[in-house]
């Protein structure tokens, strides 16, 4: 006799008729493009068999692979660690891979389209190139000077200063959600602020001036009008609005001394 099936973090065994073991029907409606065939971009309806379990990334291959193969998006790591697949989804950016169908109103369609904000290619795929110059243009990698006989040493609490910002995946979900950004493509955006974060407050690192007076541009931090879009937006958790308000404080202060008890000699 086969075993009776036993629900994850519980002894009892699952009941064969449990309604979250069968599948339904979820209507999504997809904003299409293809810049071949459309002058403009068209919203298309999908029916797909789905589990509570399942992801919008999962509907997506669904479609992809059952209705539809010229339905275009990005993913790779399909576990939110890459970053590929941020979109909007009811309105609201988040990536398609950790966004549960269950946590989904679906007596309604949900609606699936392309970040805003940035050039869009195809179907659900922008360009991200604007995206990342802005990334580039902050100097994201660690600028120190001397060679150390072993590694540079730093304290718990000078590591815990800009733990929050090491934890972004580059997804642009707080970029693409910033109504600045959206109204002047120059601006530098939250995310790149967020990886100049990460280095300006790098006990270990030498070049936060430099990036402070990048970021002091008419287009660098001065632009946030804190409206906390990019926190809300943000797929790792991260006080996005706490770091950029972080940098202008550096940038009208200098980057803050760590306390004398926290320093660590290399
Ligand atoms: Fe994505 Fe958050 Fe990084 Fe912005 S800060 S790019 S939302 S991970
Ligand atoms: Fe934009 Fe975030 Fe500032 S949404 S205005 S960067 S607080
Ligand atoms: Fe990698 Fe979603 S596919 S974050």
């Amino acid at each position: 006799m086969a075993e009776a099936a036993v629900l994850e973090g519980s002894n009892s065994p699952a009941p064969a008729d449990d309604a979250s073991l069968k599948p339904f029907t979820v209507t999504l409606i997809i904003r299409r493009f293809d810049s071949e065939f459309d002058d403009e971009p068209r919203w298309v309806d999908y029916d797909v068999e789905l589990f509570a379990t399942d992801r919008i990334l999962d509907a997506l291959h669904k479609i992809k692979w059952e209705q539809d193969g010229s339905l275009s998006f990005r993913r790779s790591c399909a576990h939110g660690v890459c970053g590929s697949d941020a979109m909007r989804i009811n309105g609201r950016n988040r990536l398609a891979c950790k966004t549960l169908i269950k946590d989904l109103d679906i007596s309604k369609p949900i609606y699936v389209e392309a970040i805003k904000g940035l050039p869009l290619e195809k179907d659900l795929i922008v360009d991200m190139e604007p995206f990342f110059a802005s990334y580039r243009e902050v100097q994201p990698f660690l600028q120190a000077s001397g060679k150390p006989e072993k590694e540079r040493i730093q304290s718990v609490a000078q590591r815990e200063r800009f733990d929050d910002t090491t934890k972004c995946i580059l997804c642009a979900a707080c970029t693409s959600s910033c109504p600045v950004f959206w109204t002047d493509g120059q601006y530098f955006g939250p995310a790149a602020i967020v990886n100049a974060h990460r280095f300006i407050f790098d006990s270990r690192d030498e070049a936060a001036q430099v990036r402070l007076d990048i970021l002091n541009d008419k287009e660098g931090v001065w632009r946030c009008r804190t409206t906390f879009n990019c926190s809300e937006a943000c797929p790792r958790g991260i006080e996005v609005t706490k770091a950029i308000a972080e940098v202008k404080a550096a940038v009208l202060r200098g980057k803050p001394d760590v306390p004398k008890s926290d320093l660590v000699s290399a």
